[in-house]
């Protein structure tokens, strides 16, 4: 009956800390391998840590620190976090560990040695942010077709996978395997862009360049380029070219999740790659979207992230864990806000689920607190039993099509069956009027099948679903999907309920929206019918309020060398010292016509490094078709004025 499973998290770089995106990722890593574990299959969960090439170098740079020092540094917020989110992955792998290195070695000595990997000259446009080159074609606007910064031009010899080689290969392997790239848009997404010739893949990096990485062993002018590098990282761990037993057992991997950012390097690098190495395919490489704030990807530079930590901090990690699997549709984006996350909370978590249990537990308790044998049927068990069957058979086919939103949102529905039931039934009134064989009946139909909703909602939420089926009696014996779905449960009755504090007690938040949250069950349909629309995101004054706006007088103005888009300013926004500034203005400003005005900033934005050039604020201007224009201020203010 059971199977293997071996699911892969990207390896996230150490450039800094985690946010909400790095954490859902390795959540729902958690939850399907909880998932399979509970289903009784051979489970194995990696995640880790991607620690060379530029961007790490250069902030450790920026922290006047060793890359090595700065990975070991930052590396510990990873594993704080996975610790706080109760992440039980099998091995933590880190490229800087001899482990991966040595067989990243390996791997280039052996391909080198066959003739896939082989020195030319080059020229190319080289991405810093994306550590990427691209030939000029790849190129949108001159700028990164990636994340559309400036590139910079780059002639040097170096090291080159033959990846061209295996373009027809891919291809049909492909069409022909629609379990391999995942979901299928990102399978045809990847097709698409194999419609153009595909290059070689340079794989060293010069010294002289860029030093923190993997030497490569046939050349010690240089190492190896970070994504050839870091991908390795999902065969090394599992005892590539060290242990073949090991190996045989873990891979292929089942799934290996990524973010819709790192497609390419994981639907066209990495299998040819593999194939290079005579090394089996992944049965599946899955993309999910991005968590967004309002509209906008979370970014750093963009100081829109969401720290997992506050949130946790807020509703607690499981209810964390269950917003973020519940929330997101896998493959489509999704948009985070605090609000959604408490209308989750207290409708599907407080109001929901954890008011079946108090209500059971509470009824139980008055009548002896020992679940009884079920008596007569009520009768209105026919929608409760169907809803909970449903929701138990469903979730396999919801974890293989990827559907877990679904699979949870079955759950619930099954849980707000059982509130009905027990308002149609109305126990109070049974046990009032001394109907004992009916009561008994709605007392162990509730505990029943809230005990296997709770088996079912166990991966998402280990600890509160624990507690569950312990306030129902489970002891320390708690059941798993495998028990459910071969009908081996011991019978519930007989057990004593222990009595609990709420397991999600109600949050009020000031910020809650004044609107009543739609319920539940109309929200679902109205999901089914459309895809949500793009919220608009209300904020608050005191959100607002975090935004300090001041008027600043421009007093230098120049062109940032080697950027078409950017003047170098320097503002004066009533401190000591004019400030720098780099604003993305060239096209319709020119350094003559800036100089002088008094313009709006933000002044508290994270200061930046922006082509080199120190940036601290951003200037405000509005933007209309090709046009834009600054903001500026009426009348005769002066420099440093609070603006709000
Ligand atoms: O790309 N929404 O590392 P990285 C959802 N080191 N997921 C998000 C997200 C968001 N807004 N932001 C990040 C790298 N992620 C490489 C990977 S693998 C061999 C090397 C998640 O630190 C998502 O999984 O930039 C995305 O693919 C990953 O973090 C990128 O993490
Ligand atoms: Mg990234």
């Amino acid at each position: 009956m059971s199977g293997k499973f071996y699911v892969t998290t990207p390896i996230y770089y150490v450039n800094d800390r985690p946010h909400i995106g790095h954490a859902y990722t390795t959540t729902l890593a958690d939850v399907l391998a909880s998932f399979h574990r509970s289903m009784g299959d051979d489970t194995y969960f990696l995640t880790g840590t991607d620690e060379h090439g530029q961007k790490v170098e250069n902030a450790a740079a920026k922290h006047g620190i060793s890359p090595q020092q700065h990975a070991d540094e930052t590396v510990v917020r990873f594993k704080e976090l996975w610790q706080q989110l109760g992440i039980t992955n099998d091995d933590f792998i880190r490229t800087t560990e001899d482990r991966h290195k040595d067989v990243v070695k390996e791997i280039l000595q052996d391909l080198y040695d066959r003739g896939e990997i082989y020195k030319k000259d080059y020229t190319g446009w080289y991405c810093v942010g994306d550590e990427r080159f691209f030939t000029e074609k790849d190129l949108v606007d001159g700028k990164c077709p990636e994340c559309g910064r400036e590139v910079t031009a780059l002639k040097e010899s170096n090291y080159f996978f033959r990846m061209s080689k295996y373009q027809e290969w891919l291809i049909d392997y492909i069409q022909t395997h629609p379990d391999f790239i995942q979901p299928a848009f990102r399978a045809n997404e990847t097709l698409g862009f194999l419609k153009q010739p595909l290059a070689d893949l340079c794989i060293s990096r010069p010294k002289s360049r860029l030093s923190w990485g993997i030497e490569l062993p046939f050349d010690s002018d240089y190492v190896c380029y970070v994504w050839f590098d870091a991908l390795i990282n999902y065969i090394s761990a599992v005892g590539y070219r060290r242990d073949d037993a090991a190996f045989a057992r873990r891979w292929p991997a089942s799934c290996q999740l990524i973010g819709k950012d790192i497609l390419t390097t994981h639907s066209v690098y990495w299998p040819t790659m593999l194939k290079a190495m005579n090394v089996e395919m992944p049965k599946t490489i899955f993309a999910h979207g991005w968590w967004l704030t309002g509209n906008t990807k979370m970014s750093k530079s963009l100081g829109n992230v969401v720290n997992p930590m506050e949130m946790i901090g807020i509703v607690g990690v499981d209810a964390f864990r269950y917003f973020l699997m519940a929330e997101m549709t896998l493959g489509n984006d999704a948009s985070f806000t605090r609000e959604a996350l408490m209308r989750r909370y207290n409708s599907d978590l407080a109001n929901d689920l954890g008011n079946l249990l108090s209500r059971v537990v509470k009824l139980t308790l008055r009548a002896g607190g020992i679940i009884p044998a079920p008596g007569e049927p009520t009768g209105n068990e026919e929608e409760f039993n169907a809803a909970v069957e449903s929701a138990v058979k469903g979730m396999r086919n919801c974890l293989e099509e990827m559907k877990l939103d679904q699979g949870i949102a079955a759950v619930l529905s099954a849980v707000r069956a059982g509130n009905r039931y027990v308002e149609q039934c109305a126990p109070w009134a049974l046990a009032k009027n001394n109907d004992i064989a009916h009561l008994n009946t709605v007392l162990y139909t509730v505990a029943a099948n809230l005990r296997k909703l709770a088996v079912l909602l166990a991966p998402v939420m280990p600890g509160k679903m624990a507690e569950l089926q312990k306030a129902l009696g489970s002891g320390d014996e708690l059941l798993t999907i495998g028990d459910l779905l071969s009908g081996n449960c011991p019978d519930p009755a007989g057990r004593t309920v222990q009595e609990v504090a709420p397991l999600f007690p109600r949050i009020q938040e000031e910020e809650a929206p004044a609107a009543p949250a739609p319920k539940a069950e109309k929200k679902e349909k109205a999901k089914a019918a459309a895809p949500a629309p793009e919220a608009v995101e209300l904020v608050t004054i005191d959100q607002f309020c975090k935004v300090k706006l001041k008027t600043a007088r421009v007093v230098a103005a120049e062109k940032l060398e080697g950027a078409d888009k950017l003047l170098k300013l320097k503002i004066d926004i009533g401190e000591a010292e004019p400030r720098p500034l780099v604003a993305g203005v060239a096209k319709y400003y020119t350094p003559e016509e800036i100089m002088g005005k008094t313009i709006v900033v933000v002044s508290n934005l994270q200061p930046a490094t922006i082509r080199g050039a120190e940036s601290r604020g951003m200037l405000l201007a509005a933007k209309f078709g090709k046009e834009l224009r600054l903001v500026t201020v009426d009348g005769d203010v002066p420099a440093g004025a609070d603006i709000g």
